[in-house]
């Protein structure tokens, strides 16, 4: 097949990068996506350095057996830790903190942004970083969210599920008081809470979604490499997953707003 018409790899540890897919469908609906969801060892972002990185080179060997053009770790924390895969993924790959640190710095306006993640992400300081290389006069508050991605993973995201709220405003209320007018959803899996940080955060905040801005970022990358699919027709989903698809099914489906019970596979990813 010619590479322009190959899918795009999308990742993950679980569901989180479906943020990113989200918005990949609806700003290139005709490209082709695998996701890999490693629902089998999620989360990522409490584990040690090493087994993020050998993870995150399974999660793509998967990809690039599966014939994709350009990889997506849809993943803050594999985007944070695993660094060498930007020199070493033999096509296109981005992660998401450079195109979400973008937006950030071009959506603030008093140069206050808070970040929120995982607790790999915001020890590794990676969104803290690229923000004052872009600005070093920013200045930047960070929250680790350790129980955020257990709470998506089941099914937890109803602003106004006491479990979800008490959770939200208890990692939230710090950052209040720094009077940051941006918020980096620093980790993919945060979006499918943003109702909850939204309210937590209260109005005149700016929540920074990575799904989005990683999604327009690739239409650039694709752009640029020439990669660009030249179907008119909407792209094939297929997606993986290293445990039972069942509650892979139901909240993706929920999420995405179609039904993907057909297109869902289970996968072995010890043998990448
Ligand atoms: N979605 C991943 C991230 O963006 C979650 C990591 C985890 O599994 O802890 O960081």
């Amino acid at each position: 097949m010619d590479t322009k018409n190959m899918a795009i790899g999308v990742f993950d540890s679980g569901l989180g990068g479906l943020s990113a897919v989200k918005e990949l469908m609806n700003v290139l609906p005709c490209e082709s996506i695998v996701y890999f969801g490693d629902t089998g060892r999620v989360p990522y972002g409490s584990r040690s350095r090493e087994t993020i990185a050998k993870y995150a080179q399974q999660d793509v060997n998967f990809l690039l057996e599966n014939n994709v053009k350009l990889i997506i770790a849809a993943c803050g924390t594999v985007s944070s830790v695993a660094t060498d895969l930007y020199t070493t993924v033999p096509v296109p790959y981005t992660g998401v903190v450079n195109p979400t640190a973008q937006a950030a710095a071009e959506a603030t306006k008093n140069g206050r942004i808070g970040v929120i993640g995982t607790s790999a992400t915001i020890s590794s300081h990676s969104y803290k970083k690229k923000l004052q290389e872009i600005n070093p006069e920013f200045e930047v508050f960070e929250q680790d969210c350790p129980l955020f991605v257990p709470l998506v993973e089941n099914g937890f995201t109803d602003p106004e599920d006491i479990i979800v709220k008490s959770v939200v405003e208890r990692y939230t209320a710090e950052l209040k008081k720094k009077g940051v007018d941006t918020v980096i959803l620093g980790c993919t899996h945060y979006p499918l809470l943003k109702d909850a940080i939204g309210k937590a955060m209260g109005e005149g905040v700016t929540l920074i979604d990575s799904g989005r801005a990683t999604a327009l970022y690739t239409a650039e990358l694709l752009k640029e490499k020439g990669l660009e699919c030249e179907s008119k027709v909407e792209g094939k989903y297929r997606f993986f997953v290293s445990d039972t698809p069942h509650n892979f099914e139901k909240i993706a489906g929920m999420f995405l707003g179609r039904d993907v019970r057909s297109q869902v596979t289970q996968i072995d990813i010890e043998q990448y």
